[in-house]
């Protein structure tokens, strides 16, 4: 096995350019901390159906076992959106996630002070925010069984299945509750206890792990009214514990709060410590192509593999700290604009430069 590979998947629309700034950062900290990185380019998503009729194939994942971590990009876009869900590129993503028992996708919001400006929330609001978003990534409603389209009585009917074994809640909750040694000790469970089955075994379960965990405090919130409360006082927060639904929606809206979408790095980790690392956002086919993408969450999700997989905290701080400068000296792609503002846009490449120098003269 050779520990210093690290596959780049960059996948589809914006996903390619991005990952080609976040390939440059990792290189230049490899060459400076000497962790002598060796990267394997492979196809994910529509770029990968397009090729092979396939969103990922079998020698992908095998390659991806049999290296160090994964950098994404993103997967999806117009061209693949009539084929039916378990040939669409999304496809490819849930796979590796399953295949690699990718279960633990930490989604850390952080403003950075730069940014406070940045958000369509009041400023005084966002300002200090710093939560971490824990979703469970390889189960509940994604993935249940039965699944699928059907016919009733003549009516036509979708139908999918959010269940969630024991087990399955217990890892992640533990998992919430590491994380939370690492900050500020306090994890909310975001559930729909008031209707949900599943929600109340999430709930057990929780409150059973919470007794491992006496020194971190738990609290249970109503997912309807935690997306509330994130657009009201999101510095209450410091990790949130959800299923893979919930997770999904939630994060997005975290997001927003930092200033952008463009702005969140995710890891998506396995029991042992294997890492896939990707930005939240999603292809944006709407800007691929035209070096408008904001490059900064596939960044900063080098951070995260610097940090978790390379075990190389220094680099993922030197990482950190140049985005913070770049950003502080100014420089904004389009999605860190608010409309009416009037201020000269980098481009994504030019985004990395930045980084890069940032870095070398830090
Ligand atoms: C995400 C994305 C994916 C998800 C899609 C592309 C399958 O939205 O990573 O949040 O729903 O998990
Ligand atoms: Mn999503």
């Amino acid at each position: 096995m050779r520990l210093d590979r690290i596959v780049l998947l960059p996948g589809d629309g914006i996903g390619p350019e991005v990952t080609e700034q976040a390939k440059r950062v990792l290189a230049q900290v490899s060459d400076k901390h000497e962790l002598g990185i060796e990267f394997v380019e492979e196809l994910i998503g529509g770029a990968s159906i397009d090729q092979h009729g396939d969103p990922l194939r079998g020698e992908v994942i095998e390659l991806c076992r049999e290296s160090r971590a994964v950098l994404l990009g993103a997967v999806g876009g117009p061209k693949w959106d009539d084929l039916a869900v378990d040939v669409r590129p999304e496809k490819g993503l849930l796979r590796i996630r399953k295949e690699l028992g990718l279960f633990a996708n930490l989604r850390p919001a952080a403003v950075i002070p730069a940014l406070t400006n940045a958000s369509t929330l009041r400023p005084e609001i966002v300002e200090g925010t710093d939560l971490l978003v824990v979703r469970e990534l390889t189960g509940g409603i994604y993935f249940g069984e039965p699944r699928g389209r059907g016919t009733d009585d003549g009516l036509r009917t979708g139908f999918n299945t959010m269940v969630y074994d024991e087990n399955e809640v217990a890892r992640i909750g533990r998992v919430a509750f590491e994380q939370a040694r690492l900050r500020r000790r306090h994890v909310t469970h975001v559930h729909k206890a008031n209707v949900l089955d599943v929600s109340q075994l999430w709930m057990d379960v929780m409150e059973e792990v919470g007794k491992e965990y006496s020194d971190v405090e738990l609290s249970h919130q109503l997912v309807d009214s935690c997306a509330m409360l994130l657009l009201r006082d999101p510095r209450r927060f410091d990790v949130l514990v959800t299923g893979n639904l919930f997770g999904d929606i939630l994060s997005d809206e975290a997001a927003e709060i930092t200033g952008s979408l463009g702005m969140l790095p995710s890891a998506s980790l396995a029991t042992g410590g294997f890492g896939l690392f990707e930005p939240v956002h999603g292809s944006a086919p709407d800007i691929a192509g035209q070096d408008l993408a904001n490059p900064l969450a596939a960044i900063l999700s080098v951070a995260m593999l610097l940090e978790t997989s390379l075990d190389c905290a220094v680099g993922a701080e030197e990482v950190r700290a140049a985005v913070a400068s770049v950003l502080a000296a100014g420089h904004r792609t389009g999605d860190l604009v608010l409309a009416g503002e009037d201020r000269p846009l980098t481009g994504c490449q030019e985004m990395g430069d930045h980084v890069l120098g940032a870095m070398a003269s830090a």
